[in-house]
């Protein structure tokens, strides 16, 4: 357990100390006066994924610098092991690391000797099906009890169309982990998806790799593209029309050197800390700004946000220092259209929008109820016992603020984004915040305490 700002250290339980595996970790946080400083950020989630599966099922030996070293992506990094694939690991730091793949090709993968276990891993789950169900062996896959309840039936459908034999646990005419997938022969799609996710238009792409012909994939809204520009790198025939992707089966994948920006979901809590903490003048380094995932920077740049990009670069993904001074906020309406891009920085905008002059309004947010909780109840029930004035209605979010927030004992709902937004808000609440069942950021963030303690 540990105090931020004066980093208090609490008499050590030893029940806690072994109960801490399961979820027992505390972080408790008191207001800080201003922020200052440059940091830099642990390497982008999305990104690690998907260079792991694409450097695989790819020819040839891929090198990638600043992969992601969280529960996560490690997930993937074990299930493509297990798969036969040999991926050399040279250390870096306790965030980051440098791999080495050597890849097996498109049909290489082995079946696995065990049922694959992926954590809190959703990503890992959705993005390995669609490659699965192209392989000539049947595979297993489970995970935690938060990934046991997340809905699969929104890839299970599409893939099931391409002639996916895939068997999971069926509830309320949902489907959920466990996944039992048998690799078939698939025929390709033309898919439109009912909702606007990154992780079913890749898992669709992903399988139409092993698919004769041309698959194409339409969402409602675009979400973040790194799939499709991986694909294209690593020399896959890959097609954007609008809101249509399309990639044509059985490519000869090339294996591809990658450097891997900054993760900007992780950059989103320090910059809304540095945003509301007074006196505040922030450097956030090579930070990946791929326009499909930089909808937090719109938001809060239109909330009245002090954000400045400098040194902007693209290497295969854009990346740019951020520069962030404490600045006051007013209230905005965020349209449906934008929520996929910033889907994973919400909550942190919500505890921002409790700072922000006026009401402001997230449509079209319920997507944010199927993640690794319900953040929509994980964040009003933290925010709600700290004073602010969140409500919804069908799938709307109202936030009025602004509401000088008061310090209480919230829980992270053994969610990584609900425990930091709410360290982030404990920066600037009155007294002692005390966020329970912290173990869960490891999944994404493992230095976020010894970042925030830094400041
Ligand atoms: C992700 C897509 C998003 C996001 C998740 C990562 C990805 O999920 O919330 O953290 O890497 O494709 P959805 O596709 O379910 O919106």
């Amino acid at each position: 357990m540990h105090k931020l700002r004066g980093v208090r250290k609490l008499k050590t339980d030893p029940v806690l100390l072994t109960q801490q595996k399961i979820s027992m970790k505390k972080i408790i946080v008191t207001p800080l006066k201003h922020i200052r400083g440059t940091i830099e950020i642990p390497p982008d989630k999305s990104i690690s994924h998907r260079a792991v599966m694409l450097a695989s099922i790819s020819n040839g030996t891929t090198r990638i610098k600043n992969f992601l070293k969280a529960q996560d992506c490690l997930q993937t990094v074990n299930a493509f092991k297990a798969m036969g694939v040999e991926i050399n690991e040279k250390a870096k730091s306790s965030v980051a690391c440098d791999l080495e793949i050597i890849g097996k090709g498109l049909r290489g993968l082995e079946k696995p000797k065990q049922k694959l276990f992926l954590g809190n891993s959703g990503t890992t789950m959705r993005l390995l099906s669609g490659i699965l169900t192209g392989q000539n062996f049947e595979t297993s896959l489970s995970g935690d009890e938060s990934l046991s309840n997340r809905p699969m039936k929104r890839i299970v459908e599409p893939l099931c169309m391409m002639g996916a034999k895939i068997s999971g646990k069926s509830s309320n005419s949902e489907i959920y982990p466990p996944l039992v997938i048998d690799g078939a022969k698939l025929t390709p799609i033309d898919y439109r998806t009912k909702v606007a996710s990154a992780q079913v238009k890749s898992c669709i792409l992903l399988a139409g790799l092993y698919a004769d012909g041309i698959t194409t994939v339409a969402e409602p809204f675009k979400s973040r593209d790194h799939t499709e520009k991986m694909l294209d790198t690593f020399g896959a025939e890959v097609n954007i029309e609008g809101l249509s992707v399309s990639v044509a089966g059985n490519p000869k994948l090339n294996s591809h050197d990658l450097l891997i920006p900054s993760d900007i979901s992780s950059a989103a809590f320090f910059l809304v800390a540095s945003l509301l903490v007074p006196n505040s003048s922030l450097t956030i380094k090579a930070v990946g700004i791929n326009p499909t995932r930089s909808g937090a920077l719109e938001i809060l740049k239109r909330m009245g946000a002090k954000i400045e990009l400098r040194n902007e670069k693209d290497e295969f993904e854009p990346i740019a220092d951020l520069y962030v001074d404490s600045s006051p906020l007013k209230a905005i309406t965020i349209e449906r259209d934008l929520i996929p891009q910033v889907i994973d920085e919400l909550p942190v905008i919500m505890v921002a929008a409790t700072q922000a002059e006026g009401t402001t309004q997230i449509k079209g947010a319920s997507e944010l109820r199927v993640k690794e909780t319900d953040r929509i109840s994980s964040m009003s029930a933290g925010l709600g016992k700290m004073g602010a004035d969140i409500r919804f209605k069908a799938d709307t979010i109202f936030i009025k603020g602004p509401t000088k927030l008061k310090g209480a004992k919230v829980s992270s709902f053994k969610d990584h984004r609900t425990a930091m937004s709410l360290a982030i808000a404990g920066l600037c609440a009155e007294g002692e915040t005390v966020i329970e069942d912290t173990e869960c950021i490891l999944t994404s963030f493992s230095n976020f305490e010894e970042i925030l303690k830094s400041l």
